[in-house]
């Protein structure tokens, strides 16, 4: 299939809202090739202030936890005004809360985001989170994923967003230049990519696998396999389940 066949030039783009109390941290999605997808209309991504949906003078998104403890915890009310406003004629938007207690995001959740092209609502927290009755209360309403990009504890949500946004959107028709590329990488298929090299073919005494020289496209294809493997069981040996095939 060529390139071209990929792309439905009718398809709308993939809405994103993202709520966020830095709002102008998101000017990072403006740059590169999210920021060119998004003026070709592939990602249509619209980024909002939290404090727009409180109603104190101080324009308050936090208070103090239940039960004591350190941090203040992010109060509920402005997060549920803001999630009814952004999904108000999405009736099957998703909600994503980025958080070090989340289940891990993978490559199998951006796939799955692409696909199904539902408008992505992110909330990322500040401070010890988000009330916790927000996930509740949204779970009644509209799909809702709480997601940790790692094992590391973040500032806050906010690169969380950026690198599942960035994750989702390389993956719609029309991001990059070579639409096969997405299953040629890395998770797709389940093992880590292979090395890649380019010219020259000697560079400071070290030489490029003559099999990538060899023009024997099959070959070339075992060879990226068994690298694919290897580095694989080396890498993240955790990848390589029991019914891995070979
Ligand atoms: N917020 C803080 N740390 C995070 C992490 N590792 N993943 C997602 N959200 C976070």
């Amino acid at each position: 299939m060529t390139t071209s066949s990929r792309i439905d030039p009718a398809a709308k783009p993939l809405r994103i809202h993202v709520v966020s109390i830095f709002p102008d941290y998101f000017a990072v999605l403006d740059v590169s090739l999210l920021g060119k997808a998004r003026a070709a209309g592939i990602v249509d991504v619209r980024v909002h202030d939290l404090r727009g949906w409180t109603d104190d003078v101080h324009r308050t998104v936090d208070d103090a936890p239940y039960g004591g403890g350190p941090g203040m915890v992010m109060k509920p009310e402005p997060w549920s005004r803001a999630i009814e406003a952004v999904t108000r004629d999405a009736p099957n938007a998703r909600l994503v809360i980025p958080t070090p207690s989340g289940r891990r995001f993978t490559q199998a959740d951006a796939r799955q985001w692409a696909a199904d092209r539902s408008p992505l609502v992110f909330a990322p927290a500040r401070y010890e989170g988000i009330d916790a009755r927000v996930a509740e209360w949204a779970r009644s309403r509209m799909a809702v994923d709480e997601l940790s990009i790692g094992d590391y504890v973040l500032a806050g949500g906010d690169t969380a967003v950026v690198v599942m946004i960035e994750a989702v959107a390389r993956l719609l028709p029309g991001f990059m230049g070579n639409a096969d590329s997405p299953t040629e990488e890395s998770f797709e298929a389940g093992l880590l990519e292979a090395p890649a090299y380019t010219r020259p073919a000697v560079w400071r005494g070290l030489e490029v696998p003559p099999v990538l020289l060899s023009g024997d496209h099959a070959a070339v294809a075992r060879w990226r396999h068994e690298q694919a493997r290897r580095r694989t069981a080396e890498q993240r040996p955790d990848l390589l389940g029991p019914d891995m095939p070979d």
